[in-house]
């Protein structure tokens, strides 16, 4: 990593009650972290007020897991990004890949979603990523450069130095198999480089986060890359000690 503060955040997708929330919270509150790493909590939507709570005072900051482009309306199973700032969010991810394949979210609808975000001045957390397919037909470079500039087409110039970037390769997700360390820092870097030429030298202090299949044990040596500024969490982050782990590797 370099001089760009490290952040981990903990995507607990659709994992935890009300009530699990909380008490997970309150544990990752209560210990001791690096002060240089951010950390950052994105439970599932009824959990957000209840988490903000819990969190308050501290530093750990709050995210949602996705945001829709209009302030409000008649968008039935939809929330805002007015709403998710009144609740407390600083980020919100967008992009996910269980977004794009399990619910038909595009670059184009992934576009409408940073703006929506940015304007409300959150900080989205946008994750780009190959398929196993993508990866062995040789075509990660293209795909990330599609996601990366799908997601800023239509956005002011300085929005890309606004945002943190995951590198979640999609066969990593979910699946105990994380990317090698010299792999992800060959993806990372090649975005470094894309986010120069899209957004100029702003670029340069965006967090590019690695996810899938982060775990206690692989974090450090990914997290020692030179482009690697941290980790977006799905499952080791559904356990306070594990994700400490992996936080404290961060620091
Ligand atoms: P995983 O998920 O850590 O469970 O692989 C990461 C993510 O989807 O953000």
């Amino acid at each position: 990593m370099q001089d760009r503060k490290p952040l981990v955040a903990g995507n607990w997708k659709m994992n935890k009650t009300v009530s699990e929330a909380r008490e997970l919270a309150g544990a990752v509150r209560s210990a001791e972290r690096p002060d240089g790493v951010c950390v950052v909590l994105c439970p599932p939507f009824p959990a957000l007020v209840p988490v903000a709570d819990a969190l308050r005072g501290s530093k750990v900051a709050l995210g949602a897991q996705n945001a829709h482009w209009e302030r409000s309306g008649a968008f039935t199973g939809e929330v805002s990004a007015a709403m998710l700032v009144e609740a407390g969010c600083r980020y919100v991810i967008l992009g996910h890949s269980e977004r794009r394949r399990l619910f038909g979210e595009t670059d184009e609808s992934v576009a409408r979603r940073m703006a929506a975000v940015l304007g409300a001045g959150l900080v989205p957390i946008l994750c780009v990523g190959e398929t196993l397919v993508e990866r062995e037909a040789g075509r990660v470079r293209e795909v990330l450069d599609r996601q990366t500039r799908g997601a800023l087409s239509g956005l002011p110039v300085d929005s890309a130095g606004r945002m943190v970037l995951a590198y979640e390769p999609v066969w990593a997700i979910g699946t105990g198999r994380h990317a090698e360390p010299q792999q992800a820092q060959e993806a990372h870097a090649f975005l470094r480089s894309r986010l120069a030429d899209l957004a100029g030298p702003d670029a340069a202090g965006v967090p590019i986060l690695y996810g899938g299949s982060v775990t206690p044990s692989n974090a450090r040596d990914l997290f020692a890359q030179p482009d690697i500024d941290g980790g977006l969490i799905g499952g080791a982050s559904l356990d306070a000690s594990a994700f400490l782990d992996i936080v404290r590797a961060a620091g």
